[in-house]
């Protein structure tokens, strides 16, 4: 084996001419993009759809008893808070899928069921994540443009679908856009898709929306994605879950990275199904603040689609970057998709007014 230093490392970090190579299909993955540090401490913090509340009381609680068990593995399935989800929900503990994160259910769904040759179709430009999970099992990504008002082009989906699509995507509402087809144009579209391919609905924004579809399920080829990341608060310990049939939920299990959910982020959630009512508060408080931004936006000729998510998109796509640059400069961090708009998360009103002060500027 020849050993070269390499240039760009002075300190002595050390390339080998036959190191392990990387996939083909890997190195030419989309990067998943992370909202840019903070400037500043006092930074405000719009850019990843985070809640802008301090986690609750009972919940901080919860994380600080479960902390004495920090040297025993987890329950591996989420078995309780699987057991509280489907009580809440009307299903069957068993069709729940408990996972790191929606992204980590995602990613069980994408694994066990596409593969090199397979079609995943989703919808773009939506959630970063898809066409990474989709590249990383060597399916092939088929993005199907939003529409010019940012909606999600049910018809061009169903077109898209093909002899070779394992899996449709839906992102309802869509994450950047903010936007969600009627629910009686999802049901129109979920009926029409083969039964063979899986249809996935990531419900990621949903309390903010108020529409769901689990009554989808019916269909049998139908996977609802959920998070405790957004409306509940909990995005630093990554706790999501599927709601399927019994089948399609033990194939996500079996591809399930063990241990994955930890015992906090099972003990958080379980205490945040406790405070529902403190929970829906900040929804209906964050849902308020959306729709008065929305107003104030409008009213000064912002073009923004109307958002049924903890977010507006500032459908800009000249001067993307510049706003991005402005509301950074003034110390409120949103996300920027170079060429395309701006994605400003709901914060608490004070927040919300900075933004407004510098958009509205
Ligand atoms: C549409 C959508 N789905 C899934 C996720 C992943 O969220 P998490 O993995 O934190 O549950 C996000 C995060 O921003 C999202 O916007």
């Amino acid at each position: 084996m020849r050993r070269r230093f390499c240039a760009d490392h002075p300190c002595g970090v050390i390339a080998f001419n036959n190191q392990p190579q990387v996939l083909d299909r890997v190195a030419a993955l989309p990067r998943y993009v992370t909202a840019a540090p903070a400037p500043t401490a006092d930074a405000l913090l719009l850019a990843s759809n985070e809640s802008p509340y301090d986690p609750l009381p009972s919940v901080r609680q919860a994380v600080v008893e479960g902390s004495a068990r920090l040297h025993r593995y987890p329950e591996m399935h989420s078995g309780e808070l699987r057991a509280a989800l489907a009580a809440g929900l009307h299903v069957g503990a068993e069709q729940i899928v408990a996972g790191t994160g929606s992204v980590g259910v995602l990613q069980q769904i994408v694994t066990a069921f596409a593969q090199h040759g397979d079609e995943v179709v989703y919808p773009w430009r939506s959630f970063e994540a898809y066409p990474i999970l989709i590249g990383a099992c060597g399916a092939t990504a088929v993005p199907v443009p939003l529409t010019g008002a940012g909606e999600i082009d049910l018809a061009a989906m169903a077109n898209a679908i093909g002899g070779s699509t394992k899996i449709v995507l839906l992102c309802l509402p869509n994450n950047p856009t903010g936007t969600l087809p009627p629910a009686e144009a999802v049901a129109g579209f979920v009926a029409a898709v083969p039964r063979h391919v899986l249809v996935v609905i990531d419900e990621a924004y949903l309390e903010f929306s108020g529409a769901g579809s689990l009554c989808l399920l019916r269909h049998g080829n139908v996977v609802v994605v959920r998070t405790f990341s957004k409306a509940y608060g909990l995005a630093g310990l990554r706790i999501g879950y599927a709601v399927t049939t019994v089948p399609i939920a033990d194939a996500l299990r079996q591809v399930f990275l063990p241990f994955g959910v930890t015992a906090l982020a099972q003990s958080a959630a379980l205490a945040s199904l406790r405070a529902q009512d403190e929970l829906d508060a900040r929804v209906a408080a964050v849902i308020a603040e959306r729709d008065r931004v929305h107003t104030r936006l409008c009213g000064h000729g912002w073009r923004v689609p109307r958002s049924h998510a903890n977010f507006v998109w500032l459908a800009e796509p000249d001067r993307a970057a510049r706003i991005g640059e402005r509301l950074r400069a003034n110390g409120v961090l949103a996300r920027v998709f170079p060429g395309e708009g701006v994605r400003l998360t709901i914060g608490t009103p004070a927040m919300n007014d900075s933004a407004l002060r510098v958009l509205l500027s």
